[in-house]
């Protein structure tokens, strides 16, 4: 990495230089679409739609140079330990390499392991869905719930197995409302925690295990792990056998690819999960080999960083015009904010620049008719990251997916073009609004418009199209936090809360005296105990 604060600076400069123009006017030139957008294996991602021009984008390239993304890229995909402050490599790509070539760490090549641990998931997940399992849960939560929930509701068209169910929240209601109506003695518990230590997971597994044991099942058979500690399953008394173990150099929230997808591979088969994980090495070779401008992951990235650290905008919305993917946003949530939400830069310096932005959204259509009505009208602009298929998998339903695809597209055109006041005015007018009120409700009518987005299209929401769009956003997050000079693999704060709420359980209990706590959590705790039957 060398100094990035002229790269930062030349950045601002372009800023300054285009806040005027719209960006409607850049499509003067007819072939703008074809030259601000990257394809890869059957994917289109559309940036078009933003103020970025050659200059800008040129700009961004040399601040991504600047600050060592390919280099840092390669350590990452080498085994270096980039994960400093937990002094760990990152590894999550090892899980989807088929390519035959070794992934040294710490001198030894793990693809041995991780291969024959694909290989008994897949002897696992084809044992489960020929025996007489109708139900699967998977006890887990952050990345250990996310993305197998995420996934299964994503290719559900794909799903020939057991039902597969979701347990995260330690609210007793998630658990209780989940094993209503399955039976004990054909339902498999998978509990999936990297640590094994997680409170929420250990206590929702602990209520499971007493369920299955009352109700006629066998906890000792119908338990299986999905963890890196085999000393901590052993202990919990799910036999190695049925024990899928991982290694450190796996982010919890990077873990979908190995045993934490196991829930998905029983729901859609060995083959698709294979599929699923070919997307995403395909995204991780073009990650690794496209140049520049036609790097997906690099410009999302930098389209990214335009937006939030030079134009300002602090929050962006994924909006997937797919039903299929609702979870995606919570999905994403995590893998951004807790990657890159933070303040301390590698080095141990404060950040020079904001961090990650606030990441939310949800399917379209039905946001529109919730929430986008704030970003087409609100004071603040929200970069927004549609997502669409060619195709639905409703043949029959395909009038449904035009209804579809003609919504996304619409809103995008509607938050690039807006609506003038002199249309709205003349809309009005010729409605026979006249008068003072002419302007006034023309006003109202109207869409200041120039809002950027950018489009993702696939040709369907298939297994391996899953897989490239995560492996995509991994990338982006990760060239994100290289470029912000961030840790984007650890996650110290999430801790302090942990250790907090430790210490209040006894409290809450009402075996230990609120008195050392501040006045709102005492009176807090007081009003839980008068208020309870
Ligand atoms: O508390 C945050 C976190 O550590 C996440 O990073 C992780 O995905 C989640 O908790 C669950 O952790 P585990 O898989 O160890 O139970």
């Amino acid at each position: 990495m060398t100094d990035t604060t002229s790269a930062w600076a030349a950045l601002q400069d372009r800023f300054d230089h285009v806040g005027d123009r719209t960006i409607l006017s850049l499509f003067d030139d007819p072939s703008r679409a074809e030259v601000f957008r990257c394809e890869t294996s059957g994917m289109l991602f559309d940036y078009s739609k933003t103020n970025i021009d050659a200059a800008t984008r040129a700009a961004l390239l040399s601040l991504a140079d600047k600050a060592g993304v390919n280099e840092r890229r390669d350590a990452m995909f080498s085994g270096a330990i980039i994960n400093e402050t937990e002094g760990r490599a990152v590894l999550h790509t090892a899980l989807r390499n088929f390519s035959g070539d070794p992934v040294v760490v710490d001198g030894a090549d793990a693809m041995p392991d991780v291969l024959a641990t694909l290989r008994r998931m897949g002897d696992y997940a084809e044992t489960v869905r020929a025996g007489q399992i109708t139900d699967v849960i998977n006890i887990g939560i952050g990345g250990s719930d996310l993305g197998p929930a995420m996934a299964v509701q994503a290719l559900s068209p794909y799903h020939d197995g057991p039902r597969v169910h979701f347990v995260s929240n330690v609210d007793g209601a998630d658990v209780s409302d989940t094993l209503r109506g399955l039976d004990p003695e054909t339902t498999l518990v998978i509990v999936a925690s990297k640590t094994f230590t997680t409170i929420e997971t250990m206590t929702n597994a602990r209520t499971a295990r007493a369920w299955m044991s009352e109700g006629g099942g066998d906890p000792t058979v119908q338990f299986a792990a999905l963890s890196t500690s085999e000393e901590k399953t052993a202990a919990f008394g799910i036999p190695a056998e049925r024990v899928f173990g991982f290694e450190d150099w796996v982010g919890g929230r990077y873990s979908l690819w190995g045993p934490i997808g196991l829930s998905l591979m029983i729901g859609i088969g060995r083959r698709a999960f294979d599929a699923f994980l070919r997307g995403a090495e395909a995204m991780d070779v073009h990650f690794r080999a496209a140049q520049g401008a036609e790097n997906m992951p690099l410009m999302h990235a930098l389209v990214g960083i335009w937006h939030n650290q030079i134009c300002g905008h602090a929050t962006r919305a994924v909006l997937p015009y797919d039903q299929r993917l609702g979870q995606l946003p919570a999905y994403f949530q995590q893998l951004e904010m807790e990657s890159n939400g933070k303040s301390v830069q590698m080095n141990g310096t404060d950040a020079t620049q904001h961090t990650g932005p606030v990441v939310w959204g949800a399917p379209g259509t039905n946001g529109q008719h919730a929430f986008y009505q704030l970003i087409h009208q609100g004071t603040r602009v929200i970069p927004c990251e549609f997502m669409i298929a060619a195709e639905g998998h409703e043949p029959d339903l395909s009038h449904h997916h035009d209804l579809l695809v003609a919504n996304c597209l619409a809103q995008s055109e509607a938050l690039m073009r807006g609506r003038p006041f002199k249309t709205a005015r003349a809309m009005m007018a010729a409605k026979g609004v006249k008068g003072d009120d002419l302007d006034v409700q023309a006003m109202h009518r109207s869409f200041p418009g120039n809002r950027p987005s950018v489009t993702f299209a696939y040709p369907k929401l298939d297994p391996f199209v899953l897989g490239q769009i995560i492996a995509l956003y991994e990338h982006r997050v990760f060239v994100e936090g290289v470029i912000l000079g961030i840790n984007s693999f650890d996650q110290w704060g999430v801790e302090l809360g942990k250790e907090l709420a430790t210490a209040l359980q006894p409290v809450v209990e009402g075996t230990q005296s609120a008195a050392d706590k501040d006045g709102s959590t005492q009176a807090l705790v007081d009003f839980i105990h008068r208020n309870r039957g």
